[in-house]
Formats: structure tokens, sequence, C-alpha cells
């Protein structure tokens, strides 16, 4: 597999809670992989280490063969790395379209003029074409969702990760996701999904990940990971009781 990410042994503790003692996983070229694992497992903690915001206390993340375990949110958000939030942070009081140009300008380096191509076309093709004049506090969830990816992909990431983008979502707007990052990996785009709604990892991604216990527990193709005990062990028998 050809790697554009390599997360290797990474450990991470709040006090004496050690959330993460050691994770290691690979991200291949223009992959969707799924992460499931039980709340509090520490798979938001493991998109802060990747995007910067929190740092690792042992362990490193490889970026297209580059050591970037010491870089600033900045430097990865312009080397590539695009997120959403799991509550979705807008800035309220701008519209759409605003929004996702703050995510070329800030994200891309790009001129304003670049940035409002880029927003234009980012918004027509994640569908909120129609919306992108409404202020972004008047989004319902699945917009705000949708509005989350537009932001993350007007910034031209080569990795893009997703926490919970399904999450409170109904069975036709899961759909819509789902569909939508057909479309992102389309594009060329390598994905990290975090996710609990299963069915969106049995049917979107090209293999998951568990994370529990602080580390990889298994990772395999959708239906072995799924199906596995391991994963019933730690994560899917535990949300059966
Ligand atoms: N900044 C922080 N300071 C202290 N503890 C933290 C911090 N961030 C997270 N934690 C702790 O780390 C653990 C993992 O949290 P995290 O949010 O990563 O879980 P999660 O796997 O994303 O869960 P969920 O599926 O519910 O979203 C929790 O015990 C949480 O309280
Ligand atoms: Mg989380």
């Amino acid at each position: 597999m050809n790697a554009v990410l390599k997360v290797e042994n990474i450990g991470i503790s709040f006090g004496s809670n050690d959330v993460l003692k050691s994770l290691s996983f690979e991200l291949g070229e223009n992959e969707v992989l799924g992460v499931i694992g039980p709340n509090g497992a520490g798979k938001t903690v493991m998109l802060n280490i990747l995007t910067g915001i929190l740092k690792p206390t042992k362990g490193s993340i490889i970026f297209q063969g580059k050591n970037i375990t010491d870089r600033t949110i900045t430097e990865r958000c312009r080397m590539g790395f695009g997120r959403t939030f799991q509550v979705p942070r807008p800035f309220e009081k701008m519209t759409v379209f605003e929004n996702v140009i703050v995510g070329g300008v800030y994200g891309d380096q790009l001129r304003e003029k670049d940035a409002k191509r880029r927003a234009l076309e980012v918004t027509e093709i994640i569908g909120l074409g129609d919306k992108k004049d409404w202020f972004a506090g008047k989004l319902g969830l699945l917009d705000r969702k949708r509005l989350e990816i537009a932001r993350a992909l007007a910034s031209n990431p080569k990795v893009l990760l997703f926490d919970e983008v399904a999450g409170g979502l109904t069975e036709s707007e899961v759909s819509d996701i789902l569909g939508i990052v057909r479309m992102v990996k389309e594009q060329g785009v390598s994905v990290v999904w975090i996710e609990h709604v299963l069915k969106t990892m049995r049917e979107g991604t090209d293999r998951v990940l568990c994370l529990a216990e602080g580390r990889n527990v298994i990772c395999g193709l959708p239906d072995e990971v799924m199906e596995s005990k391991e994963v019933h062990e730690v994560y899917l028998g535990a949300e059966e009781e």
C-alpha cells in the first residue's frame, strides 16, 4: 500500500488517564479508512493529535514521507490536512459562502478572488448552492455537516479527517453523507472517518480500524472487522448490553 499517512506508536496521557497507549496505522493514497471504537476510546483525541491541536507524549506522525509530529496546526493545514468537528462550528453570523471562503483563504492561502471561485465550486458540489447566502446559524444539522465538509474541502486537502459527520442524522441523510464521502474520494482525497453509525463504516469505507484500550485492536476489510471477535469484545458487545 502506498501510504500517505503513517501513525507510529502514538501515545498520550491526561494526568493518570493513559488515553492512547500505542496506536499505529497507515492511511493509503485515496483510501477511506473508517475508525470505530467505544465512547471515550480516544478517537477524537487521535484526530486532535493528527491536526496538531494536541501533542502526543510519544510516537510519530509521518505525512507523505515527512515527520510532521512537531509541526504546528497551521503548517499541517497548509500541507493538506483538513478536518471537521464532531459538533459543527460554523461562523454563525457569516453566510454559507463566506464560511467556505475562509477554508480557502486560511487553509490554502488563496487570494480572495481564487478563494471565492473555489468556494462557489465547493458549495455547489456539496449541495449547498441554493443556500449559499443563508447565515450559517440558520442551517439544520445535515446542512451544518455539509458546510463542515465544504469548508474543509475548500482548503484543497490531501487528507480529510471526519469526526462523526453522520452522527444524529436520519437514515436518508446518512445516505446523503455516504454520497458526499464517495465524491470526496473521487476527488483524490484520502479520508480518516470516525463514526458510530455502522452502516457508513460497512458501506462507505475501504478498511476499518477499531480503536480501544489505547491501541489499534484490529484493522482490515469492513465486513471482516465488523464481524471479528475482537470488535465484539471491545465495542459492539458493550453496545449491545
Ligand atoms: N483535553 C483533554 N484533557 C483531558 N482529558 C481529555 C482531553 N480530551 C479528551 N480527554 C479524555 O480522553 C478520553 C478520550 O476522549 P475522546 O473524546 O477522544 O473519545 P472518543 O473516542 O472520541 O469518544 P466518542 O465516541 O464519545 O466521541 C476521554 O476520557 C476524555 O475525557
Ligand atoms: Mg469523539
